[in-house]
């Protein structure tokens, strides 16, 4: 019954209890798209400017995306802690293997340098964080759970909480929500992308096509998760598609 409770709540709701249960310096809201957005103007009318926001800045995304992040930081005058990769390991890949390796292996190793290590270093300052992901975003996605003991980056002495208040939420909620409440968005929604990533691994899809395609479109739908989400896949899923 609880479990079903829990299920039905709003993100609101969702949000209003985790900013019950834990300090604001030790939850952040990842933010890079349009459904983080959503949350942050959820969580600013209930904390203000102590709204915590990080975002992880692999040193491939859109300008727009730039110019995007830091007019969200004007619009609800907050601080957003932008997190790098670290230089070593890039140029070492880069040397490696060039600039565009996930072109010709897969995009793992890229994202894991680009993405997954700084987020490890953020998670360490929190117990908990939270995640604009919803269940109809990818096959991988179909199982979430509004709230889960992240089991990718907790460590033996440090449990780490992953919400997902915007698990049930479909695109057309999350749009209503960004044009009722004049929420600012990444332009390049305007010209037919709608999952944003990184610039080389993101396109604008067709009328049909699943959101997901625009995202690492050499690779199959069920490999599409980048590792920040890496536990998705470790899910029972009750859907599978191949493609
Ligand atoms: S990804 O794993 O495939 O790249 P996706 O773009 O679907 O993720 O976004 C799902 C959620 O992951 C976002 O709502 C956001 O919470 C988080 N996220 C994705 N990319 C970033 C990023 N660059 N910085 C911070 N959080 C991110
Ligand atoms: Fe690298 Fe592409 Fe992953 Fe960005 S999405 S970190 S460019 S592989």
């Amino acid at each position: 019954m609880a479990e079903l409770l829990k299920q039905q709540a709003t993100p609101q709701e969702i949000l209003r209890g985790t900013f019950e249960r834990f300090e604001t310096n030790r939850v952040s809201i990842s933010f890079s798209g349009a459904e983080d957005v959503v949350l942050i103007d959820m969580a600013h009318k209930m904390l203000g400017g102590q709204t915590p926001v990080f975002s992880l800045d692999t040193g491939r995304l859109h300008n727009e995306t730039y110019i995007f992040l830091d007019k969200v930081s004007d619009h609800y005058n907050i601080q957003i802690d932008v997190m790098f990769p670290d230089k070593t390991n890039v140029e070492n890949l880069v040397k490696e293997k060039g600039l565009f390796s996930f072109y010709k292996e897969d995009h793992q190793e890229c994202c894991s340098i680009r993405k997954i290590e700084p987020l490890k270093r953020k998670l360490e300052t929190v117990d908990a964080w939270i995640t604009g992901q919803r269940k109809d975003q990818s096959v991988t996605r179909s199982a979430l759970p509004h709230e889960q003991i992240d089991t990718a980056f907790s460590t033996p002495d440090h449990k780490l909480i992953k919400f997902n208040p915007l698990a049930n939420w479909t695109s057309t909620e999350v749009w209503n929500y960004i044009r009722d409440n004049q929420v600012p968005y990444n332009p390049l929604h305007d010209q037919g992308f709608l999952s944003i990533g990184c610039q080389p691994c993101t396109r604008p899809i067709g009328p049909g096509q699943h959101e997901r395609e625009g995202r690492w479109w050499w690779e199959g739908s069920e490999d599409k998760e980048c590792g920040l989400h890496s536990q998705n896949t470790d899910i029972p899923q009750p859907v599978r598609v191949i493609r």
